[in-house]
């Protein structure tokens, strides 16, 4: 089981740590860009990026269910940590399920008909989502690496 934990350690990483890259760095360091250039970048970056997304859900959840049967022996005595992981897990997947069939669907099909100020909009909702699930996977993260120690 340690290569699931090793695959559900680098899922993690890969997702939160693209989250924070996007929103601490890039965001800020994109901001002067004329809108045309600076959507067209953010649409070429989601692009790439939720394809990792994708994939890095899938590892987290098979994984992450994988332990919990074969190390935990299932869902009856679970500790609270893993309960606590466990939802918020599914809240940031709900979340990005959301942002990639509204938001992100409509702003990809603006910047290709040229439309910026309407894909403006859509990428303000982006945003915010990216924020919360940022915030919700860095406390996940802070959640499960001390979890086994209280
Ligand atoms: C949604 C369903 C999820 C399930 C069922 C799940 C389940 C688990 C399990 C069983 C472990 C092993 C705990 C241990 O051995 O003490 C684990 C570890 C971990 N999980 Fe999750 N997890 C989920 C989602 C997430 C998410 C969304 C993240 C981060 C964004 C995350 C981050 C981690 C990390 C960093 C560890 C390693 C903790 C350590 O070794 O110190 N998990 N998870």
């Amino acid at each position: 089981m340690s290569a699931a934990h090793a695959l559900h350690v680098l899922a993690a990483v890969l997702w939160v740590g693209g989250m924070f890259f996007a929103y601490m760095i890039l965001r800020p360091s994109a901001g002067p860009l004329e809108p045309p250039d600076r959507l067209s970048l953010w649409a070429r970056v989601f692009q790439r990026f939720f394809g990792w997304v994708w994939g890095s859900i899938l590892v987290l959840l098979v994984s992450g269910y994988g332990m919990i049967h074969l190390e935990f022996g299932g869902f009856a005595h679970l500790p609270i940590y893993i309960n606590v992981m466990q939802g918020l897990g599914w809240i940031m997947v709900l979340m990005f399920l959301h942002l990639f069939f509204a938001p992100w669907k409509r702003f990809r099909r603006l910047v290709a008909a040229g439309d910026f100020p309407a894909a403006k909009d859509q990428l303000e909702q982006i945003r915010m989502i990216v924020k919360i699930n940022l915030g919700i996977g860095l406390v996940v993260v802070l959640v499960a690496g001390s979890g086994r120690y209280w």
